[in-house]
């Protein structure tokens, strides 16, 4: 038997819920969502702005025992009462094996997370360095490099956010070796740079609910592309100047 993937599917407990007329069940994604599987390695959730990767990911991470606002296992505030109840209808399916560390990293809420790292002095694992003593981009390195141990189960929420490219590829190589080290990452991002890992499954929610989808038939790999080689076109279309 093999010990990844950590967490190996969700369901949803459609009998308990009452009206699907609400957030988050009016959300496509969720609405439609029976089961998922999750990739031993990397499962990336792509979609729209809005599609509810941010809301599924939240959900799996509370089910988990993670804090709402992200960190580690012991990191548990909140700083917002806009909690979704979803987790409350997800059950899980778990390998034998437990995962030796956790890590729950949102974009939205980093700089929460930051903060009551320095309050409660726990800066074990950060370089010993404040987090807010670092630029955006070098905190979120950090805790990519520096906090996570390996043989662990990750759960990123657009780890991209604050990265330029060239950080963007070191964090596809921070997460090759994390995985090679027996960890799994569930990534939502809008990243093209990221989702090229090939160790993974991509799930593309949208209208219809989610489904999976090919690298190079994602929106990500082929707008980006069709972006750059055709840029100033791309731009005149854009800018909607007959001239050009
Ligand atoms: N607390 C909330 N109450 C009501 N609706 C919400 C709440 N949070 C999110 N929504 C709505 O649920 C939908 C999904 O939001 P979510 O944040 O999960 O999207 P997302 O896929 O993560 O988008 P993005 O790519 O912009 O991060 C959106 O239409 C959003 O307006
Ligand atoms: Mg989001």
């Amino acid at each position: 038997m093999e010990a990844k993937p950590y967490l190996q599917s969700i369901a949803l407990q459609h009998d308990s819920i009452d009206s699907y007329d609400e957030y988050p069940f009016d959300i496509p994604a969720v609405r439609e969502l029976d089961y998922l599987d999750f990739h031993p390695d990397v499962t990336f959730l792509v979609g729209e702005n809005g599609s509810g990767k941010s809301t599924l990911i939240e959900a799996i991470a509370l089910l988990l025992g993670f804090g709402p606002e992200g960190g580690t296992k012991n990191v548990q505030f909140r700083t917002s009462e806009d909690i979704s109840p979803l987790s409350n209808y997800l059950t899980s399916s778990r390998s034998f094996k437990k995962p030796k560390d956790h890590f729950f990293l949102r974009a939205e809420s980093f700089y929460n997370v930051a903060t009551y790292m320095d309050d409660v002095g726990y800066l074990r694992g950060y370089g010993d360095k404040s987090l807010h003593a670092r630029s955006h981009g070098e905190a979120f390195m950090a805790a990519l490099t520096m906090k996570l141990s390996g043989r662990g189960l990750y759960i990123l929420d657009e780890p991209e956010a604050a990265l330029s490219p060239t950080r963007q590829m070191a964090a596809v190589s921070a997460i090759h070796q994390l995985v090679q080290d027996d960890s799994q990452f569930i990534i939502a991002t809008h990243s093209p740079i990221l989702l090229s890992y090939p160790n993974s499954r991509i799930l593309l929610l949208d209208g219809t609910g989610i489904s999976e989808v090919e690298y190079e038939d994602t929106e990500h790999f082929a707008i980006t592309r069709h972006f750059l080689n055709n840029y100033e076109r791309q731009l005149a279309l854009l800018m909607d100047d007959p001239e050009t």
